[in-house]
C-alpha cells in the first residue's frame, strides 16, 4: 500500500525562509500548502498548492490550516531593524493577529505540530555586555527586549506554551539568529544587514566608501538558511517543549562582516560611519550548548561559504536588473 505523505502548511511562503522550507519539505516528500498574502519574488514556488490569504483572519487561519498534519507558522510582518523600529504598531498588532489566529485554527483543526519562529530579540539588551556574551535560552526573563517585535515575539512564545499546557497542542518554538542566505530581501527597507552590506558593496567600485549603521563594533551572528532548514526540521520532530536558539555562536563585528564581503567581491571598500541610524544592541550571538545537547543540531556552513553564495546571488539579482534597464 502507498504512504500517505505528510500533510503541511507553511506561512509566510511567499518570504525567504518560507519559500525555501517549501522546497525543503518536497524534497523531503511532504505535500505542502503554501500561504502567503504574496507569491515568492524570486522564483516560482515549489508548492502543491498555494492560497494568498491575509493570515491576520481567523477564517483565514482555518483554511490555511485545513486537513494538514503539520503548521510552519512563518508568516510574519517583519524586516530589518530600521524597519522594525518604525512601524511598531502597525507591526504588533499585524504580529499578534496572525499568531494568535494560527494558534487558534490549528487547535481547532486538530494539527499535529505548530512550528514558531521566535527571535533573538527576545532577550534583554545587556547595556553592557561582557566579551564574548553568548546567548542562553535561560537569559529571556527576566524580559526586558529592546524592540516591540522581541516583545511581541516572547508573546507569541508564551501563547505557544499556553496552547500546549491548556490543550496540548504541540507546539515548538526557535529562536532564530540573523538567518542569511539568497532569495530573501535585499532591498526596498525591509533587508536585513547581511543582505544590505552584500548590495552596498556589490553596487560600490573598488576604492569606493559605504554607508555604515553605527560604529560596526556591534558583534552579531549569521546562520545559513540550510543549517536553519535543519533545525526548524529536527526542532519540528522532536520532543522539546522550550524554546531553543537556532544560530550561530561565532560573533562577528560588522566591521569584521563588511572586511569579508570586500574579500569576497575583490573589492577594497572604506566605510563611513552614521551614529544617527538605528543599530541595535551592541552584543547578540548565540548560546549553542542547550540546543547542541538536546536536539544535536549546530550550523555547519562556515560564514565565508555563506556569505559567497548570498553575495553572489545579490550580485547577479542586481546584474540582471541593470541588463534589463538598458535592453
Ligand atoms: N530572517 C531572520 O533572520 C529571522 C530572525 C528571527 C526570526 N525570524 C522569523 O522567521 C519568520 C520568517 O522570516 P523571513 O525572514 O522569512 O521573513 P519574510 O519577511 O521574508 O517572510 C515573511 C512572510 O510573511 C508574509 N506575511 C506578512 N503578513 C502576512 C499576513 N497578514 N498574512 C499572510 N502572510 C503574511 C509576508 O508577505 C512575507 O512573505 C518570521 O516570523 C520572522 O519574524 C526571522
Amino acid at each position: 500500500m502507498k504512504k500517505r505523505k505528510i500533510r503541511a502548511v507553511v506561512t509566510g511562503a511567499g518570504g525567504f525562509i518560507g519559500h525555501h522550507l517549501v522546497k525543503f519539505l518536497k524534497k523531503k516528500d511532504y505535500w505542502v500548502r503554501g500561504v502567503d498574502i504574496k507569491y515568492p519574488e524570486f522564483e516560482k514556488t515549489a508548492a502543491d498548492e498555494f492560497l494568498l490569504l491575509d493570515l491576520r483572519f481567523k477564517r483565514n487561519a482555518l483554511k490555511a490550516t485545513k486537513n494538514v498534519d503539520q503548521v510552519y507558522n512563518l508568516a510574519s510582518n517583519m524586516g530589518g531593524i530600521g524597519f522594525i523600529d518604525s512601524v511598531k504598531a502597525r507591526l504588533m498588532n499585524d504580529n499578534i493577529l496572525i499568531d494568535t489566529s494560527m494558534l487558534e485554527a490549528s487547535r481547532q483543526n486538530k494539527v499535529n505540530r505548530f512550528f514558531y519562529p521566535s527571535s533573538a530579540l527576545v532577550y534583554p539588551d545587556f547595556k553592557e555586555p561582557e566579551k564574548n556574551l553568548r546567548l542562553k535560552e535561560s537569559y529571556a526573563y527576566p524580559a526586558l527586549p529592546d524592540s516591540e517585535y522581541g516583545w511581541e515575539k516572547l508573546f507569541a512564545e508564551r501563547l505557544c506554551a499556553d496552547y500546549y499546557e491548556d490543550y496540548g497542542l504541540e507546539t515548538r518554538v526557535a529562536r532564530f539568529h540573523n538567518i542569511y542566505g539568497p532569495l530573501g530581501a535585499y532591498e526596498g527597507g525591509r533587508e536585513k544587514s547581511p543582505a544590505a552590506i552584500c548590495r552596498k558593496i556589490a553596487l560600490a567600485r573598488d576604492g569606493d566608501e559605504i554607508e555604515v549603521w553605527g560604529d560596526g563594533k556591534q558583534m552579531r551572528s549569521y546562520c545559513y538558511i540550510d543549517d536553519c532548514l535543519q533545525g526548524i526540521y529536527r526542532l519540528t520532530h522532536s520532543e522539546i517543549h522550550q524554546p531553543v536558539n537556532i544560530g550561530s555562536d561565532h560573533p562577528v563585528s560588522i566591521n569584521e562582516f563588511i572586511d569579508i564581503v570586500s574579500e569576497i567581491a575583490g573589492k577594497s571598500i572604506k566605510k563611513r560611519y552614521d551614529l544617527s541610524k538605528p543599530q541595535g544592541v551592541r552584543s547578540r550571538n548565540s548560546d549553542n550548548t542547550l540546543v547542541r545537547k538536546l536536539l544535536k543540531w549546530e550550523p555547519k556552513i562556515p560564514l565565508k561559504i555563506g556569505i559567497k553564495k548570498n553575495y553572489d546571488w545579490i550580485k547577479n539579482e542586481i546584474d540582471k536588473k541593470k541588463k534589463k534597464k538598458n535592453l
